[in-house]
């Protein structure tokens, strides 16, 4: 039998996560070169986890920069065999407003240019896999169940537009991703989500609205990206919540 073993990709805000007891440190070398950060088993209220940081120790890589083959591998290569995704995204749908958190249950993929599979070179066939339902609905129960002990609102069901960055996009963008049907856009579940199924673990996203997405204010004002920083601190805290109560359930 498969030990289970939960790790959370973490991304903006994740500097201000607070100290963590940390039980191990490993450093994987993968074929694909290196990872974000070191990898950093701790224990996040008292449950044990592996963090990985997606923009680095130093919040310094950008989304289209990342290298996401080498994270999903090490991670895989570690034992992980289920990953929690943070995402700060911009809200397109009413629902979606900033300060909400939100479980998405599909994906449109508007980046380019990414190293987006394992299924590339030195192939014995030509591999394909299923994508029809991008998360994996083991870990968004999880994290359901998790929100509904810590009496959190949060969001059930939502289409993330995954934009290349790091620019945000411009009002048009987003008018003609709100046309195809898209709730939230963000810039890392892909191909973040997509090489996660390609080694069979079982992923989620699990986003936090920052801000609404270009055009869609009611002011029609700018994106504030001081306002966007401040809304990061304070969401960052409700996450950690949250992940702590999907580690309990993950667990249990
Ligand atoms: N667009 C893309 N990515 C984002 C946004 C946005 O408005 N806000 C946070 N991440």
């Amino acid at each position: 039998m498969t030990v289970k073993h939960l790790a959370i990709i973490g991304g903006t805000g994740f500097a201000a996560f607070g100290d963590l007891k940390t039980i191990r440190e490993q450093h994987v070398d993968t074929p694909f070169g290196a990872c974000s950060s070191v990898l950093k088993t701790v224990e996040l209220g008292g449950e044990e986890i592996t963090l990985l940081l997606r923009h680095g120790p130093l919040h310094n890589i950008p989304p289209h920069r990342v290298n996401y083959r080498a994270n999903v591998w090490a991670l895989h290569e570690i034992g992980v065999t289920h990953i929690i995704g943070v995402a700060a995204v911009g809200g397109i749908n009413q629902a979606a407003s900033p300060k909400k958190i939100i479980l998405p249950d599909q994906i449109i993929d508007y980046t380019y240019g990414r190293k987006h599979t394992f299924f590339e070179e030195d192939l014995e066939q030509v591999a394909h896999i299923d994508f029809t339902e991008p998360f994996c609905r083991e870990l968004r129960e999880i994290v359901l169940r998790a929100s509904a002990d810590i009496g959190l609102d949060l969001l059930d069901g939502a289409i993330y537009g995954v934009t290349q960055g790091p620019r945000l996009e411009t009002a048009a963008e987003v008018k003609r991703m709100a046309n195809d049907g898209c709730d939230i856009v963000g810039m890392t579940a892909m191909p973040e989500a997509s090489l996660a199924s390609e080694l069979g673990l079982c992923y989620t996203t699990c986003a936090f609205c920052v801000n609404w997405a270009a055009g869609c204010a009611d002011s029609k004002e700018k994106i504030d990206m001081a306002e966007v920083q401040k809304t990061v601190e304070q969401e960052i805290l409700a996450i950690r919540q949250l992940l702590i109560a999907s580690a309990r359930h993950f667990n249990s």
